[in-house]
């Protein structure tokens, strides 16, 4: 297990269409989502796609019970979603702050769905379907927009709501981001 470099935007693996995963329950696929695990938490991220780490997989792990960067957020289950499917409940959109890995200091308001169902499989090859709403919703959102080469900004719509993390929120810890 290790700690992997998290790319940074402007890197172009980070604007591909992941590949889907073929093969489940492997040694390899294991020891990736191990390393994905240990390079969320040592940043302390709500979530990771393999694309941000330079793989490129239809791989995601998101969840936490509690997390520095967003103090406020509700718990989420810590989850690993492979070749996900999101589809939209209903037309409602909210607006929400979000930050990334790739693109460190910064916070934007992003509009996402506010319920959706998603379906997909662990690493088991086991399926995964379930309806979410809020945080859970925004933070499934967020991720698999990196399998499909998307990061937060290029979602913004008003650039007054994107700024630095510190000057966004000063009360912040400083150590919650980096
Ligand atoms: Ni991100």
């Amino acid at each position: 297990m290790s700690v992997h470099t998290i790319l940074k935007m402007g890197d172009p693996r980070l604007l591909r269409q992941a590949q889907p995963v073929e093969q489940f329950d492997t040694p390899e696929l294991h020891a990736l989502i191990a390393d994905m695990f240990d390079t969320m938490h040592a940043a302390d991220g709500a979530g990771l796609a393999a694309p941000q780490i330079g793989v490129d997989l239809q791989l995601v792990i998101f969840g936490f019970r509690q997390n520095q960067r967003y103090p406020d957020a509700p718990a989420v289950p810590e989850t690993v979603l492979i070749n996900p499917v999101l589809t939209p409940l209903g037309e409602e959109m909210e607006e929400g702050w979000e930050g990334c890995l790739s693109v460190p200091g910064m916070r934007g308001v992003v509009s996402r769905w506010t319920r959706l169902k998603y379906s997909g499989f662990d690493q088991f090859g086991n399926v995964i379907e379930r309806e979410v709403d809020g945080f859970h919703a925004r933070v499934v959102q967020h991720e698999c927009d990196h399998l499909d080469g998307i990061l937060y900004p290029m979602r913004i719509t008003d650039f007054r709501r994107f700024g630095f993390t510190e000057i966004l929120f000063p009360d912040m810890d400083p150590n919650a981001d980096d």
